[in-house]
Parts: C-alpha cells; structure tokens; sequence
C-alpha cells in the first residue's frame, strides 16, 4: 500500500458535523433522535444521505425494502464491492450514534478517499438498510433479513405497524420502493462500525472493540386473555386479570434470565391493555419478550423455561396466555479473517482494543450467514443506548471510522 494510503486519517471534525448536522432530522427536546423507519423524518434523512452520497460520485441504488446502496467504482470493477454501513432509523426515544455512526463513517470513508484521490481495487458499497430497529415494524434488521432471505419480500411488505400501515404503503408513502430487487447487490465482504451498546470497552478504556460475535435473539408475541369484571363487586379470588398475569410473567422472564446468566438477557418491553379503565379488572393484554443469549443452548433453555413459565401461571390464574414466536435469530460467530483484518487495522494505528461480543443485534448479524462480515466497536457514554441521552466522544468516534478505513483499504485494496 501507497504511503499517503497506509498514512490515511478521516477527517474528524467532518465526520463529527455530519453526525451532528443529520441529528436534526427527527431531533428531540432531550438531545435525541426519533426516526421512526419510514416516517417522514426517515425520509428526510434518506433524501440527505442519497444526495451526499451522490455527491461523493457514487452511484445510488434503492431495493424495493428501501434498502439504499452508494455504489463507488473500483479498478476491478468485475468482483462486488466490498461493503460498509449501518442504519439510519432510530427507536422512538433514541440517539444521535445508533446506527448513524456506521453509516455516516462509511460516508466519511469515501470523501476521504476521494479528497486522497485513491482509486480501490475492488469497488466499494455503503449501505443503509431499512428498519434495523423494529420498534415501528418487528422484527428488527428487516431489510438484511429479507435481503439473506430469512424472510420473504411479500411476508416484510405486508408486516404491519401498531396504526395498521403496512410496510408495503409506508414506503410508497416516502417514495422509496426502489426498482432493484432484493439480494441482488452483491458484496465480498461487510464491515460495519456501531457503538457498543453496553459498558465494556468504557470500563476498560479500550478505544476499539474487534467484535467477533453476537448474541442469538427470540422474540415473541404473547396475548393474554382474561376476563373483564368490575373492579369494585368482584371478590378477589373469583378474577382473571390480565394485568396480575402479566405483571407475573415480566418477573419470571426476568428470573430466568438471572438463572441462566451471565449470558443471558430477558426484556418485555411493551404491553398493551385493551381497553384500559381504572375500574374494570384488565381482560386483554397484548405484550412482547425479547430474551438473547451468545450461547444456543442457553436460547433453547430461555425459551423452553419461558412457555412452561407461561403455561403454569395461565393454568394457575385460569386464563389464557399465547405466545407466538416471530423472530429466532441464531448466535452470530463472525468470519476470523475478518475480524483478524479488523484487529491488524486497529493495531497498526495503535487504538487500544479488545475482542468483544455483540450484546445488540446488528444488520451485519444477518449479512454474516451469506458473506464474510465483521463488526467494528467505540464505547459510548455509560454504555447506554437506545436512550436519548446516548453520546460518544469525538475521538472514539473517529478511531472507529479510521479503523473502518484501513479495514476497508485491507479488503478492497489500493489500485496501482
Ligand atoms: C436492535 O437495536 C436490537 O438489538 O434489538
Ligand atoms: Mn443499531
Ligand atoms: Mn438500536
């Protein structure tokens, strides 16, 4: 490799305004970001993206999940891109870095090679995958998991959000239904860069985490139904409340993932009384469990302990208790070439590191069952995330993106 490309630096305060710039679309009174993917704020932020990658001389291709593709041509133009990006959606009440640190750094990656006027030898790809949160639309990492094929196209465009659009009308909605079909950008390889989610690399005072796996994830969908009853004239063991029974299930997820841990983790996250009066017993609860482990056998446990759970407190409670599992993502073992390229490229510009799981669950979780992927790590502040008060510092950010740079140099390659 050249010397003005092994010496290569991205430019930081460039990389840090566009984070910032970009974090108007959908910002919050608390410093956060709500971008809900296909909203009108997605849409904004959709339109900058393909216009500043438009401007980088890329060429842009949108899939027909609104998958976006910034294509920049390489010498070889035979072999796919290698490829690079995250997320551009938020959580209803999220960050400024979730997802848009990867993909803004990927961005800042090919402004730097185009202010060095360095031609790669393979062409590169950022991308921005829709709906990797799947806080508006389940599951989450939507676009990848159709683009690998977990999912069918027809099965994601017909999922629906808690107001009854479709994914399908959602995009027609923004105008970003694209022409190309999904799958058919190819990649050699995928690095994405994200910030950690969790408190390790901070703790640690390591600059870098080289991530060479990620927690497998279950979701399901659970419905509770009871029996509505007056809150005043109906003895209290003659009910069949929705809301005990769930208050009962959130503390049985929640033992049973302390049992089966360290390495295990178990949320419910949202629970919806049907027709919530503060004097009829609750009848119907909807609700969701999101429970991960990095270890399969200790999924296998996780979910076979939660439906007995479930079923003993149903029996006991006289009422029924559903769960429908709508997501199972395997534990990810990332390629070791990859995460070795990732390693070299951190040492070599001397950042601090280690090797860590992924505790969140990524687009490049997805994309590892079909090509060479792996993960770049920065710490965020506390380790907290999905949270508006998520924050990252300057430098780590931009140890992240050069990281990203020279793994992708390594990869792609620098034209003669
Ligand atoms: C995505 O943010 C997830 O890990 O659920
Ligand atoms: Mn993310
Ligand atoms: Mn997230």
């Amino acid at each position: 490799m050249s010397k003005l490309a092994s010496n290569l630096q991205i430019d930081s305060a460039r990389l840090w305004s566009t984070i910032h710039d970009t974090a108007k679309f959908g910002a919050t009174p608390k410093g956060g970001v709500r971008r809900l993917t296909l909203g009108p704020e997605d849409k904004l932020v959709r339109d900058w993206f393909r216009a500043a990658c438009e401007a980088a001389g890329c060429e842009v291709q949108i899939d027909a999940l609104g998958n976006m593709f910034a294509l920049r041509r390489g010498r070889d133009m035979s072999k796919p891109p290698v490829g690079l990006g995250s997320h551009l959606d938020t959580q209803p009440t999220g960050g400024k870095f979730d997802g848009v640190l990867g993909t803004l750094a990927a961005l800042e990656v090919l402004r730097t090679l185009n202010d060095a006027s360095i031609e790669t030898e393979l062409p590169l790809c950022v991308a921005n995958w829709t709906n990797e949160e799947g806080s508006r639309f389940a599951p989450a990492m939507m676009g990848s998991a159709a683009y690998v094929g977990d999912f069918t196209v027809e099965d994601i465009l017909s999922r629906k959000d808690a107001a009854g659009i479709s994914v399908a009308e959602a995009l027609d909605s923004i105008g970003y239904r694209g022409d190309s079909a999904v799958g058919t950008q190819k990649f050699t390889s995928f690095i994405e860069l994200h910030i950690e989610q969790g408190p390790i690399l901070e703790a640690e005072s390591k600059a870098i985490g080289v991530v060479d796996s990620g927690q497998g994830v279950l979701w399901y969908d659970g419905k509770i139904t009871g029996f509505e009853s007056h809150a005043g004239s109906t003895p209290m063991q003659l009910r069949r409340d929705a809301l005990a029974t769930l208050s009962e299930i959130v503390l049985a997820v929640e033992r049973i993932a302390i049992e089966l841990g360290p390495n295990a983790v178990g949320t419910v996250g949202e629970a919806v009384i049907a027709a919530p009066s503060r004097n009829v017993i609750p009848g119907e609860i909807a609700f969701t469990i999101d429970t991960r482990s990095a270890d399969a056998a200790i999924m296998d446990a996780l979910d076979q302990r939660i439906r007995a759970a479930a079923a003993e407190i149903a029996t006991r409670r006289k009422v029924e208790v559903a769960l429908d599992l709508l997501w199972r993502k395997p534990p990810t073992r990332f390629d070791p070439k990859l995460v070795d390229a990732v390693e070299i490229a951190a040492k070599e510009l001397g950042y601090s590191n280690r090797r860590i799981t992924s505790g969140a669950g990524h687009d490049a979780c997805n994309l590892n069952t079909k090509m060479p992927v792996a993960m770049i790590f920065v710490p965020c502040k506390d380790g907290v995330s999905h949270n508006e008060l998520e924050d990252a510092t300057q430098p780590d950010c931009s140890a992240g993106a050069n990281v990203l740079l020279h793994t992708v140099l390594a990869l792609a390659g620098v034209a003669k």
